[in-house]
């Protein structure tokens, strides 16, 4: 975050009490009603939780205990049976929502698609016994890689019914990231489609599939299921690939949800860590079901009538939360968009909250400072008077930003609700209840029931008011992350053991800094650690380093961020080069261009500065305070005496 940021954040004064309309039709509906439920959440969460989850889920059978807490394991609803596509699909049969809408689609090119619940009941259940036929077994996992077209949330459903964990990797994602990912996963089946629309261009998807799988890359993956979308030409390995319109052909509808383990793996989801590669962050049944749903309920104040448009692809934490499972669950109408605001249609967005008068919108700061750029004629040229409410999400929103989006997107009508969490915690953790909690621009504001958080210092100590520290949670929450595929030690440790547990209190590290202010406002400053959020998507500086030194030109490479004004940061690398190349112009867009095909766009850095040598602690340790400051064309203050050879400084000082 820029320093003119913090300091507009810490002036930041203003505060919007959620209109009286709103706060009398919320679900919530009142600040003390928040703020008793919090009580008694925290009070006795056991009973807190298990309430919830009788009167909001349906179970095939009851639970034994509500909470087991060994830390840093944990086990909510222990002894439980139940299926999330029951909760999400067929107790909406039976509700009267049979023939509401449970989801809207709206490809790029313009075609749409809507799907009852009734209809989506039934694909699901095909696609389901399509797996089961190309032999998928409850707990064999399915790799997902598809655009943002129906059949991603049908797969996922399809995968949920039969109990076999989804492992979804984002669209955008190379196919060198895939095959890691599918590696580690280990899975049997990938899904995916012939390519979808994005851009006026179409992603080549089965493309990138075929690269990860070539030379039986990933052993462990014996079908590829495939959904035609754009209708090209894509290559189809004989034996292995398989067209989805021609194996649900016939297919019985009827296959009956698999009765669950409270505890039994739900998803695998990839994200970035600070050290090696990516971590499949594992989330359960029950406590995803339960807190995913709780949360749409509470902080998206969902009602039967609303339509709500998370525009995050499913490829990440916010799609599979807040499109699928927390909407689908609630019996809500979830709004699915296949591609992005373009050089052909800059106001696709504002066209789509028209045509289907959505209500929720949902999206991240990046976004939101895009359109500020494009100018208010887009978004005032539509009719976005069905908007109810808005949301924010992904990295910290400015305090301009906020304003812009409550005034000229919500007509200074709409709640917003900036909602902080993670891919770790399932759900939203902090975040407003629009009907109740007045909000500041630039805060994610106070705790979700049943969520201890606070802000400490190294030691676990929480820190003053107003003053900088982790970000920590005190607490199991049902929606929170259970292991790490594989690899325990890396859930133990850098989120458990970061922060010394003390007298069996465990805190969790969220790697997030923040503040809280003299009201328990959260102020969220952004990630402490070595990962980087770039528009919203998290990137660990490791991941981009080691794409860097796999090219051979490369000796070492240290990546910093860089504020950035629409991105909130950007990548900047520095690089030192094998003997034998030499640093030009062409070089530096090749490497970039490594990254891209090693990682993926997102990961494209914006600058490469070659330089003959990094700056080292005497240990070896790359200095990447200093690189920071260099990047953003700071000064370099602070200690530098650790530093081995002051030399490099004043050499990468010359060259900036
Ligand atoms: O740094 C925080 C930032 O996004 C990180 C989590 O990234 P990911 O796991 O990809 O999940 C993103 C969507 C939930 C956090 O550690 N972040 C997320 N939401 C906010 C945020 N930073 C500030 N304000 C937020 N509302």
């Amino acid at each position: 975050m820029s320093q003119a940021t913090i300091e507009s954040i810490l002036q930041e004064e203003r505060l919007f009490k959620p209109p009286a309309e709103f706060s009398q039709a919320a679900q919530i509906k009142s600040l003390e009603e928040y703020q008793s439920l919090y009580e008694k959440s925290v009070a006795d969460p056991e009973a807190f939780w298990g309430q919830l989850a009788a009167q909001e889920l349906h179970w095939f059978q009851k639970w034994d205990k509500v909470l087991d807490w060994q830390p840093p394991f944990v086990q909510w609803f222990v002894g439980g049976k139940l299926n999330v596509t029951y909760n999400c699909l067929d107790r909406h049969l039976s509700n009267g929502r049979r023939d509401k809408t449970a989801l809207i689609w709206e490809g790029e090119p313009g075609d749409s698609r809507t799907f009852t619940y009734a209809q989506l009941h039934r694909e699901v259940c095909q696609m389901a016994n399509v797996l089961k036929q190309l032999g998928v077994k409850k707990g064999d996992r399915v790799g997902i890689y598809m655009p943002m077209i129906p059949e991603v949330a049908i797969a996922m459903l399809a995968c949920a019914r039969i109990g076999a964990p989804h492992t979804v990797v984002f669209g955008g994602f190379s196919a060198e990231a895939l095959k890691d990912r599918l590696l580690d996963a280990q899975a049997k089946v990938v899904i995916t489609a012939d390519g979808g629309w994005r851009k006026d261009a179409i992603v080549p998807v089965k493309e990138q599939v075929n690269k990860a799988l070539a030379d039986n890359g990933v052993p462990s993956v014996e079908k590829v299921l495939v959904v035609q979308r754009t209708g090209q030409l894509v290559h189809m390995e004989p034996g292995r690939d398989l067209w989805w319109h021609e194996l649900r052909e016939g297919v019985s509808a009827d296959c009956p949800a698999e009765p669950m383990d409270s505890e039994d793996t739900l998803f695998i989801l990839y994200t970035s860590g600070t050290t090696g590669k990516p971590k499949g962050i594992v989330h359960t049944t029950a406590g995803y079901n339960l807190y995913t749903h709780i949360t749409t309920k509470w902080i998206f104040d969902v009602k039967d009538t609303d339509i709500l448009w998370c525009t995050a692809d499913v490829g990440w934490i916010t799609g599979h939360s807040y499109i699928i499972y927390g909407p689908l669950s609630n019996g809500a109408t979830t709004l699915m968009y296949e591609g992005a605001p373009r050089s052909s249609n800059p106001g696709c967005f504002w066209d789509v909250i028209q045509k289907y008068r959505v209500t929720i919108f949902y999206t991240a700061p990046t976004a939101i400072r895009t359109f500020m750029k494009m100018g208010e004629e887009l978004p005032k040229a539509r009719d976005l008077s069905s908007l109810r409410l808005l949301g924010s999400v992904g990295e910290p929103i400015n305090p301009t930003a906020w304003m812009w989006y409550y005034r000229v997107i919500g007509n200074e009508r709409c709640p917003i609700t900036d909602t902080w969490w993670q891919t770790e915690t399932g759900g939203a953790m902090i975040a407003p209840l629009p009907g109740a909690t007045p909000t500041k621009p630039g805060s994610a504001t106070l705790p979700f029931p049943g969520v201890i958080a606070d802000v400490v210092d190294a030691n676990g100590n929480p820190v003053g008011e107003n003053q900088g520290g982790y970000l920590v949670i005190k607490n199991p929450w049902p929606g929170m992350l259970r292991t790490v595929y594989r690899n325990p030690d890396r859930y133990r440790s850098p989120y458990w053991e970061h922060i010394p547990p003390k007298n069996g209190q465990y805190l969790y590290f969220t790697g997030d800094g923040a503040r809280k202010d003299r009201d328990g406002y959260f102020w969220i400053m952004g990630r402490v650690d070595d990962v980087i959020n770039i528009a919203g998507h998290r990137l660990g500086t490791m991941e981009v380093e080691s794409a860097l030194v796999s090219h051979p030109a490369v000796s070492e490479a240290a990546v910093v961020g860089r504020p950035e004004e629409i991105k909130g940061e950007e990548l900047v690398a520095f690089v030192t080069l094998e003997s034998g190349y030499s640093a030009s112009e062409e070089l530096a867009k090749e490497l970039k261009q490594h990254v891209v095909r090693e990682i993926g766009a997102i990961a494209r850095p914006s600058e490469i500065r070659f330089t003959d040598a990094l700056p080292k602690t005497r240990s070896g340790k790359i200095v990447r305070r200093v690189l920071r400051a260099l990047a953003a064309g700071q000064e370099v203050v602070g200690d530098l005496s650790t530093l081995e050879d002051r030399g490099v400084l004043d050499q990468l000082r010359a060259g900036t």
